[in-house]
């Protein structure tokens, strides 16, 4: 049997990689997505096997069909979708462009749809065959939390929470499991902006991978359609000034 095989759409840093590292380490083969070739392949490098592939693209735009595709020429499979590539400009909502809010509502909402359509035939095969696949939605604690100067990436997140839930009701009797995974503050790169006494308060990557890895080890009829991991005490609104972004 060849093995089980994701595709993790911003898999060259931060959580991404990290969920491509513990992927790995149990023995998955994995697409990793991501806008810059080389910073791809540094992962690649950094993963050290051949069962890791990497696709270049921009998700903010119409690439969903041809990333799955390549993915399932390289891996012939598909057990888990993840959707993990995302961004959001954080500032006063007037000073957002249509431009830039086209690429936030594209890349973080979009895309997510559009490869969830393209994944589900090769999800569905893996589902009848084994029982289960996966698609996990990386949300954040913003959904709920909505801080200001987060407006539209907060609401994006907040989208991919229900469009997981309302996917759960409608995929989870065909034994596909949906989950959005709804994180506070991580210590990647994309949190590079915060002071150092910030980021050691914040969740490590690894610890969202181990999320993940938590929903593969569900039985078949255990469903987590949203996961929070939140940092001590009141959250996001506590580690950081937000109005510092006004
Ligand atoms: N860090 C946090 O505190 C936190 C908290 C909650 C939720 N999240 C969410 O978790 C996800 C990952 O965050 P992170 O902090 O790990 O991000 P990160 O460190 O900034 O890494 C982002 C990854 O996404 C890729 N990417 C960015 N824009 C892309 C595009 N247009 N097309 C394709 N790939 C793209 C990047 O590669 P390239 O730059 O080469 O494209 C990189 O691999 C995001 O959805 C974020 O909203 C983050």
């Amino acid at each position: 049997m060849s093995t089980r095989a994701a595709l993790v759409t911003g898999g060259s840093a931060g959580i991404g990689l990290a969920i491509a590292t513990m992927l790995v380490d149990e023995g998955w083969s994995v697409t990793i997505v991501g806008r810059d070739r080389d910073k791809l392949q540094a992962a690649a490098d950094r993963l050290g096997t051949e069962r890791v592939h990497v696709v270049a693209a921009n998700l903010a735009e119409d690439v969903a069909e041809d990333v799955v595709a390549d993915h399932l020429r390289h891996h012939g499979r598909l057990d888990l979708l993840v959707n993990n590539a995302g961004a959001g400009l954080i500032g006063p909502i007037q000073l957002k462009s249509a431009k830039e809010l086209d690429v936030e509502l594209n890349l973080n909402l979009r895309s997510a749809v559009r490869l969830v359509q393209e994944s589900l035939p090769p999800l569905r095969v893996a589902a009848l065959r084994d029982g289960a696949s996966w698609i996990v939605n990386v949300s954040s604690m913003t959904a709920t939390e909505t801080p200001p100067y987060a407006s539209v990436y907060s609401a994006t997140k907040a989208a991919l929470v229900a469009f997981s839930r309302s996917l759960h009701a409608e995929l989870s009797s065909e034994g596909i499991h949906v989950t959005a995974l709804a994180p506070g503050l991580v210590d990647t790169p994309g949190t590079g902006w915060a002071p150092d006494d910030v980021r050691d308060r914040m969740i490590p990557a690894e610890d969202v991978a181990a999320a993940v890895l938590f929903l593969l080890g569900r039985s078949p009829r255990c469903f987590v359609p949203a996961l929070p991991l939140v940092t001590a005490g009141a959250g996001m609104h506590e580690l950081v000034d937000w109005r510092s972004f006004g």
